[in-house]
């Protein structure tokens, strides 16, 4: 069983016997015709590779045949056998890229063989271009299918994270605000005092062109600020006197037992130190507690809340005393700027005071971090 054949065209049927004969040991069929009629016959009926057609033929020229089967047939490879005479014709024919080559009656039997294996050959590696390009038309299709599909998904899952952070995030909030309450409900006259401190807090923080994060950071630090007076007994919180010595010693526990509250708690385990060094003094001296700390060795959202707890402390009522003017905290903050508190939140404060004067101070109920954020 050969698998390729070649089809002979000529006129003259002793050319075609001689043919035959010649290629009878070769590896591909050889089918003949004795017309261009006939020949494109063959070709419907039968799988044909190769056409070799002589030039000269009394029904239609070997050029126009030629140029037929490349319309009908554009895979089969054409190549034209031709006597000196008509050589012109036959080279006007492969200029125009109509045949594949041209082989000269009378033959040489080597080069014929060749040229014709050559010619299947070239069938062969045209096919095999062909089927390679559809494959890599195939493949590209699949992958921009998988690309969109791939696409989609990973815009429906960015879509899921951004939503579950979102709600996570909602759910921490709720879980500090709900700390911080806890801690202010423990005595009437502290009430608020917590949220008002993270609003303070993270309104110096914007002045200080800290970025987002670390106002966030700011804010919560300021709710959670005092978390660690949960662990000191009632009477000494909401003692209406002054404290004794001792009981001054205790609730000066209250940033340590914080910050432990704080760090077991992973998504708050960087407020805890904040947490834990509300109290320090700026000038490191032994006022400050729990590890006399100085200067930026204490993180900058506890130097923030130092200063915002004390605004806000001194302009709220206490059993014993109305709220100070502002008047009387200017003061304070000027004489301890340096000392107690970082100057340069200490100026933030300033700055603040006097953009917005007094509104600095009012109560905004529903504040929001996200909108704080962004505005
Ligand atoms: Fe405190
Ligand atoms: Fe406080």
């Amino acid at each position: 069983m050969k698998n390729h054949t070649v089809l002979f065209v000529d006129d003259e049927a002793n050319i075609l016997k001689a043919l035959k004969r010649l290629l009878r040991h070769e590896p591909f069929e050889v089918l003949t015709a004795t017309s261009a009629s006939e020949a494109l016959e063959q070709l419907q009926r039968f799988d044909i590779q190769v056409v070799i057609s002589d030039q000269r033929m009394p029904e239609m020229s070997g050029a126009d045949f030629l140029s037929r089967i490349r319309e009908r047939h554009p895979e089969t490879i054409r190549m034209m056998l031709t006597g000196y005479t008509e050589i012109d014709v036959a080279v006007e024919a492969i200029n125009r890229g109509e045949i594949f080559r041209l082989i000269t009656k009378p033959w040489n039997e080597d080069e014929l063989k060749s040229s014709l294996r050559q010619a299947i050959d070239h069938f062969q590696m045209k096919q095999e271009i062909k089927r390679l390009n559809q494959v890599s038309r195939e493949q590209n299709f699949k992958l921009q299918d998988m690309n969109r599909n791939l696409e989609d998904k990973v815009r429906e899952r960015t879509h899921q994270v951004d939503q579950k952070n979102r709600d996570l995030r909602k759910g921490y909030i709720q879980t500090i605000r709900a700390l911080a309450e806890a801690i202010d409900a423990k005595d009437a006259y502290t009430r608020g005092h917590s949220e008002r401190v993270a609003v303070y807090a993270s309104r110096l923080a914007r002045e200080l062109n800290l970025d987002k994060k670390m106002i966030e950071r700011v804010y919560f630090s300021g709710l959670l600020h005092d978390v660690g007076k949960i662990g000191i007994p009632d009477a000494i919180i909401s003692k209406p006197a002054r404290l004794t010595e001792m009981e001054y010693e205790e609730i000066k526990r209250h940033p340590e037992i914080g910050a432990k509250i704080l760090e077991p708690i992973e998504f708050l385990s960087n407020i805890a130190p904040c947490v834990r060094h509300h109290h320090e003094w700026f000038d490191g001296s032994s006022r400050g507690y729990p590890d006399r700390l100085a200067g930026n060795k204490i993180p900058l959202p506890s130097r923030i809340i130092l200063v915002a707890d004390t605004v806000e402390a001194m302009t709220s009522d206490r059993p014993y005393r109305k709220g100070l003017p502002m008047t009387v905290v200017i003061d304070e903050l000027a004489k301890f700027s340096g000392r107690q508190f970082d100057p340069t939140i200490v100026d933030a404060f300033m700055r603040l005071l006097e953009q917005e004067g007094d509104e600095f101070l009012s109560k905004d109920e529903k504040f929001d971090i996200d909108a704080f954020i962004d505005g």
